[in-house]
């Protein structure tokens, strides 16, 4: 159930780089939300702005009442955000969306596979799978890898690889997801992705090349998140004569089985 709240911004600091978080006070959506869902933010300071802007739920305190987002400043809005101060109140929207499926048992051994600030929409499916998730992150040098200390806290194994080489494998972070892909007939293996579009296309691909489905964060822009724009409409798989069918990013998803994806 989504709520709309008034909420207080508690903390708003800079992780590091381009890198934030920001912390809200409200207890409707921390109690609601689901692993993968998402909020639709209308930033204080750009209060002329009619538009929401829409942030994955890194993650939530039930007890406390509070729902983080960890944000790159990348527009006028994400700077905006950075820039809004403490006990600022911001209109809150969520959650939002279809999220990730957490394993429903221990047997089912979870690989998270994220690119960039993609971990952060990961964040609470691994604090809530029965058995912690083996974490693939990927980034383009040591320094836009986020989080690693907090999923490790989580009891996750965390595997790196970076364009660059500068820490971990040096390449792609599907490189790291083969030997999983290999060894899951006949093990469980659940494989949750978020990260840019490349990314999650070669995780989709390589899924289906074993035989395997798991679930894919799409990130494309929305306006309304509530599913009455249709600003966010991609492809998806479908058994109609087409093949495919439309669907809206903000309520079908962002979260997709990889075997419905369609990648042009
Ligand atoms: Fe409006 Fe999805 S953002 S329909």
């Amino acid at each position: 159930m989504k709520h709309q709240v008034e909420s207080q911004i508690i903390a708003n600091r800079r992780i590091h780089g381009d890198y934030f978080q920001v912390d809200f006070n409200a207890p409707e959506i921390a109690r609601a939300a689901q692993p993968g869902q998402f909020v639709h933010v209308r930033i204080p300071l750009l209060e002329h702005r009619v538009l929401r802007r829409p942030f994955s739920i890194y993650n939530v305190e039930p007890a406390a009442g509070t729902v983080s987002v960890i944000y790159k400043v990348v527009g006028e809005g994400t700077e905006c955000l950075s820039q809004t101060p403490a006990d600022t109140v911001a209109s809150l929207l969520g959650p939002l969306g279809c999220g990730f499926t957490v394993p429903a048992t221990a047997d089912v051994q979870p690989v998270i596979v994220a690119g960039g600030y993609g971990c952060a929409a990961t964040y609470l499916l691994a604090r809530r799978s029965p058995r912690k998730p083996v974490c693939l992150f990927g980034a383009r040098t040591e320094a836009d890898l986020l989080l690693v200390k907090e999923f490790e806290a989580l009891g996750c194994e965390v595997r790196i690889a970076t364009n660059d080489g500068s820490r971990g494998h040096r390449g792609f972070v599907t490189a790291l997801l083969e030997p999983f892909l290999k060894a899951a007939q006949p093990r469980p293996v659940a494989v949750a992705a978020c990260g840019p579009n490349p990314m999650l296309k070669a995780v989709a691909k390589d899924l289906l090349l074993h035989g395997l489905d798991g679930e894919i964060s799409l990130d494309h822009a929305m306006c309304c998140g509530v599913g009455a724009c249709f600003a966010c409409v991609i492809k998806r798989k479908s058994d109609n004569p087409d093949g495919w069918e439309y669907a809206r990013t903000c309520i079908d998803g962002p979260v997709f089985p990889a075997s419905q994806t369609v990648w042009d």
